[in-house]
């Protein structure tokens, strides 16, 4: 009996003296809303505390002066490295400069941060090819090149706070843009440029509301739209809530990202044509190795050092590469692979 004791006191004291010398990640997540942050923010802290650090995770609800104190806080509370998917790009300059201030590393996570050079490293996704990923099965479900359309299209696009919410629209755009000039896709409510059909905060119900607008003003009348754009899932749901009440011509193509629960849903029922998978577990596990490789003092491993100005300094960048989804594939991407279980798609 004394055995044991004396022995548990030795692991608890082991785990005390590993404790307060592990190093420190702040992990800030935007919201707890839409379901990837809550992967993400899961994955990284299983995986970090894994790796042997100690993980404080915040997330913000979506309100910039919230991540910007929380952010402050884990400063002040000793973070040995920060890792960031911020709400609003441009929002964070203090707190970022309170780190360089304190000598700690500050990761960009899947979102660049704007206008600081405070920014260390970013870990993303290929926004860009995340559009054109969208754009061209659009391009190939119409048959664009041989089709004689024209086909109505609408389009949905991201935040304007959010850095990659441009990137995915201009990928799209750049594949769709000769059909759309050429007349083979026309957009019926002249809603075009980004700023035009961009959604604030991503909000499902922002979408929807604008989706409602679109399918009342231009195609009451009976007219078919064939595809809608969007640039993600919970845009893209929105459309789909929009389309379920205020519709009754052929279901459009419509695209999305990320491979949210409800739209991996919509896409088995037919209600959504594609998404994007981005697994979050790739982009975690990158970004530990990053942590670690920060803190060792190794060379960190970035693939492009070219794209992503953020209006001070050009951040060294890892880019992981997204893969398409749908309904024929997402058994293999999504089942197989464990990154959600058959029970989770009923
Ligand atoms: C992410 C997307 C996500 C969107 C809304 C973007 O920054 O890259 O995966 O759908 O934010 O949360």
């Amino acid at each position: 009996m004394k055995k044991l004791i004396s022995l548990l006191l030795v692991a608890v004291l082991c785990l005390a003296v590993s404790l307060a010398y592990a190093e420190k990640v702040g992990v800030s997540m935007p919201t707890k809303d839409l379901q990837r942050w809550n992967q993400d923010g899961a994955n990284m802290q299983a995986m970090l505390e894994e790796a042997g650090y100690e993980v404080d995770l915040q997330y913000a609800s979506n309100d910039v002066q919230t991540q910007l104190s929380q952010v402050e806080n884990m400063i002040n509370s000793g973070a040995d490295v920060l890792v960031i998917a911020a709400i609003e790009g441009s929002s964070l300059g203090s707190a970022l400069t309170l780190a360089q201030e304190n000598d700690i590393p500050v990761i960009a996570y899947d979102r660049l941060l704007m206008q600081s050079g405070a920014v260390s490293y970013y870990a993303t996704f290929d926004n860009y090819m995340v559009g054109t990923v969208q754009g061209t099965y659009i391009k190939e479900a119409m048959d664009l090149d041989n089709a004689a359309g024209p086909f109505n299209m609408e389009i949905t696009a991201g935040d304007p706070g959010d850095n990659n919410a441009g990137y995915f629209y201009q990928g799209a755009i750049d594949v769709l843009k000769p059909y759309i000039d050429a007349g083979k896709l026309v957009i019926k409510s002249g809603q075009v440029e980004f700023s035009e059909v961009a959604t604030p905060t991503w909000a499902t119900e922002t979408a929807q509301n604008r989706a409602e607008n679109i399918l009342s003003s231009y195609y009451a009348d009976g007219s078919n739209v064939d595809v809608w754009l969007c640039s993600n899932d919970s845009t893209a749901l929105g459309v789909e809530n929009a389309l379920a009440a205020n519709y009754n011509g052929a279901y459009p193509i419509i695209t999305g990202q990320d491979c949210d629960i409800a739209n991996t849903k919509n896409m088995i029922a037919g209600k959504q044509s594609m998404s994007v998978f981005k697994d979050t577990r790739t982009l975690a596990a990158q970004v530990v190795k990053m942590v670690g490789q920060i803190l060792k003092g190794e060379t960190v491993d970035v693939n492009d050092t070219e794209t992503y100005d953020n209006g001070v300094i050009v951040v060294p960048s890892y880019l992981c590469e997204p893969v398409f989804a749908d309904a024929n594939n997402y058994k293999e991407l999504l089942i197989d692979s464990g990154y959600y279980t058959e029970d989770q798609l009923k």
